[in-house]
């Protein structure tokens, strides 16, 4: 049985993702900063738990000890600050941390084990927002941290030996906390593209950016 770590796996998209995943037959274990709520929700979901705090480099080095047994990484977490790149209250650093540096970590621990047992699919949660070709949007350090989350995409499959699927994707306007209400889709059906990309055959893609399982451009 392979084993899928899905960060932020707490609420929103993530939680659907690990319903999928769940339901698809993996060993789901739900990575979330808050330990009590995150263990309710993996025993809600009937799925294991760990503490992560992506923010917090102690959090990740331990992670560290048993992320080579995953064989299924998805990192979802990630911030959107509501206030403009450049204004004087923007923690820029913040973002970068949870939605490129703590992903790098995450990828390069986890792809250790994959690399031994031929195995991994590495999922990123990105946006549209760190689009080059969509032309970028959100508030903070959102849009630059999504935008390096895609090239680290990229030239991780040109490293990565092609038993190791790495692709990132956009779950489009997605009902959630940072989403918002008026949002236009449920992380239900966000979470499609992300479980398909988890679960890809071995002739399946890498290196790719997908909304809605059709490639879109970077
Ligand atoms: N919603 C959209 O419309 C939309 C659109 C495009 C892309 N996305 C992307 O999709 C992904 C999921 O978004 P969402 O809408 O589900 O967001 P969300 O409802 O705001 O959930 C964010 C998740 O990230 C976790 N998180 C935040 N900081 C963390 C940290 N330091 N350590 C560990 N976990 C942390 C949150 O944990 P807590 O519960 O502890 O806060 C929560 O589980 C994100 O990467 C987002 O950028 C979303």
């Amino acid at each position: 049985m392979k084993t899928a770590l899905v960060t932020g796996g707490n609420r929103g998209v993530g939680k659907a993702i690990a319903m999928g995943l769940r339901d698809a037959g993996l060993k789901v274990v739900i990575g979330a900063r808050d330990a009590k709520g995150g263990r309710q929700v993996a025993d809600e979901l009937g799925v294991d738990f760990k503490h992560l705090d992506l923010n917090d480099t102690a959090s990740i080095n331990a992670a560290k000890v048993w992320l080579p047994d995953v064989d299924v990484l998805v990192n979802n977490a990630g911030i959107l600050e509501e206030v403009a790149l450049l204004d004087e209250g923007t923690n820029f650093a913040r973002s970068l941390q949870i939605m490129l540096n703590a992903p790098y970590e995450l990828i390069r621990a986890a792809a250790s084990g994959m690399r031994d047992r031929g195995y991994g699919r590495i999922v990123n949660l990105s946006s549209d927002w760190g689009s080059f070709k969509e032309g970028f949007g959100g508030g903070g350090g959102y849009a630059v941290a999504k935008a390096a989350l895609n090239a680290l995409t990229l030239r991780a499959s040109q490293e990565l030996p092609d038993t190791i699927k790495i692709n990132a994707m956009c779950p489009g306007w997605v009902q959630t906390r940072m989403g918002g209400e008026g949002a236009t889709r449920s992380p239900e059906e966000a979470a499609k593209t992300a479980i398909w990309l988890a679960t890809l055959d071995a002739d399946g893609p890498t290196g790719g950016f997908f909304r809605d399982k059709k490639p879109m451009e970077w």
